[in-house]
């Protein structure tokens, strides 16, 4: 699988990724900018905020309660796409697009 990163400039970055990984894990392990996760995946910073485009979305399992309350903190606003990547896990034969918000470079 791999994962597409576009940031708030419209640059785009694919890069190959492991079933299991978060897509936040995906984006620091290559450098990926736009994803700041400055708490390491614990679910507590949510600076490493995507908007996942809508035709994925009904794919993804749906968020956990703490995964929303933490959206509402996110430094730019949150949509109804919005999502913490280092909760989406990459999964077979499922390619995804994130937009990383203008706040996190
Ligand atoms: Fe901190 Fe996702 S990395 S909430």
């Amino acid at each position: 699988p791999q994962v597409t990163y576009t940031d708030h400039t419209g640059a785009s970055r694919t890069v190959a990724a492991n079933v299991g990984d978060s897509v936040m894990e995906t984006a620091v392990r290559n450098g990926v900018p736009g994803i700041v996760a400055e708490c390491g995946g614990s679910l507590s910073c949510a600076t490493c905020h995507v908007y996942v485009d809508q035709d994925a979305l009904d794919s993804l399992p749906p968020m956990e309660e703490m995964e929303d309350e933490m959206l509402w903190g996110a430094a730019e606003d949150r949509q109804d796409n919005s999502r913490l990547s280092c909760q989406l896990k990459v999964t077979d034969g499922c390619d995804l697009h994130v937009t990383t918000p203008t706040t996190q470079v």
